[in-house]
């Protein structure tokens, strides 16, 4: 077992890669569908199943380009098969199973999450023992205790909102466009928190250090928005053009909204820490392509002493080279999902 094709479809990205010996990416194809959903603020769950029909084919194709032998140079195929849409899901696992079937090469079906961990595998290869994992996305925002390879226990997670949904929503409440979270992060390097102050403090939970909560957040920035009558952008503006044409205003607000976002976050994880001495970090999910919270693991990483992994952009959004770094563990221990294998919307680790 060295090289494994992964297939990734469970949300709004079609993507395939090739990995050798668990490590080495030698494609990493997304076909992103954003530009669909803009219009609608969201990805809706029927256009992006069409979509990845669409795509996937194509998609597939061009991941196993590198590879001499082209198809046959393959020796499994990871396939995310949860958590995600079931009409998206579906399209992914059963175009694996085909393939699979086809090629007689055997399959797997992994977890999108356990995908996310993985993803700082390419540069940094296998993770020493105990480790925390914080993944942080648009669907999840999930801190996990891993004492041992696949041992994953959830620690926390979060009670209302994950943390890119956070981003999403707000930034629609400013009339910033979908996702929310690149464009904040772009208008907060060039705003000043302290000018727009937040009635916020991250949440303790009672019984559940480790948990996360944003509702509180989004109530203190619509309070903000109501009090300072911050109008949303209208709407209309080319997507490249809107940080140029935030006010100040706006400017300050994600400023402050991400200052109370990235402590959420690292406060958390800093507790956790010192609660379960971990050897190392791992992260993952689009919110860590942040450029306040990066910066923050960072120092955390220092304060603490400890080794915090962050993955390359490329690798932190959704991407199906993780599925095959996480597929390519499991396979090389033996384990195999047959014909029968559904999709799981809700799947836990
Ligand atoms: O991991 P991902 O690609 O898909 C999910 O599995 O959800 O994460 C997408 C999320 C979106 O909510 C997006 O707004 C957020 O990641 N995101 C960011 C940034 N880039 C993407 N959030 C904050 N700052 C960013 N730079
Ligand atoms: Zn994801």
């Amino acid at each position: 077992m060295r090289t494994v094709l992964g297939i990734e479809t469970s949300c709004d990205e079609t993507a395939a890669a090739v990995v050798v010996d668990g490590r080495s990416a030698l494609s990493n194809i997304v076909a992103s569908q954003m530009t669909l959903h803009q219009a609608y603020g969201g990805v809706v769950p029927e256009i992006a199943s069409r979509q990845h029909l669409d795509a996937i084919a194509d998609v597939v194709a061009r991941a196993v380009e590198p590879l001499d032998d082209g198809f046959r140079g393959l020796d499994g195929i990871a396939v995310t098969y949860g958590p995600g849409l079931v009409g998206a899901l579906l399209v992914g696992l059963s175009y694996a199973k085909a393939l699979a079937l086809t090629l007689g090469v055997p399959f797997v079906g992994v977890h999108h999450i356990e995908g996310h961990m993985f993803s700082t595998t390419f540069e940094y290869g296998a993770w020493d023992y105990p480790a925390l994992a914080l993944i942080v996305s648009g669907g999840h925002t999930d801190l996990f205790h891993i004492a041992a390879p696949f041992a994953y226990e959830r620690i926390g997670h979060t009670r209302d909102d994950a943390a890119g949904e956070a981003y999403d929503k707000t930034a629609r409440r400013l009339g910033l466009g979908y996702p929310g979270g690149p464009i904040l992060d772009r208008l907060a390097r060039a705003g000043q928190p302290d000018h727009a102050p937040l009635v916020y403090r991250p949440p303790l939970i009672p019984d559940a250090p480790y948990d996360f909560s944003f509702s509180g957040l989004k109530t203190a920035v619509l309070r903000y928005i109501r009090e300072h009558q911050v109008a949303p952008l209208p709407e209309g503006i080319h997507p490249e053009d809107i940080s140029a044409q935030a006010p100040d205003s706006i400017r300050n607000l994600a400023a402050s909204f991400q200052r109370a976002v990235v402590n959420t976050l690292v406060g958390v994880l800093e507790r956790a820490i010192d609660a379960y001495h971990p050897r190392l970090v791992v992260t993952g999910g689009g919110v860590v392509c942040n450029t306040g919270l990066r910066q923050a693991l960072a120092d955390l990483a220092h304060r603490k002493g400890i080794e915090i992994r962050v993955p390359h952009p490329k690798y932190t959004t959704d991407n199906a080279a993780m599925i095959a770094a996480a597929g390519y563990a499991r396979l090389a221990r033996g384990e195999r999902h047959d014909w029968s294998l559904e999709p799981a919307p809700s799947l836990r680790l």
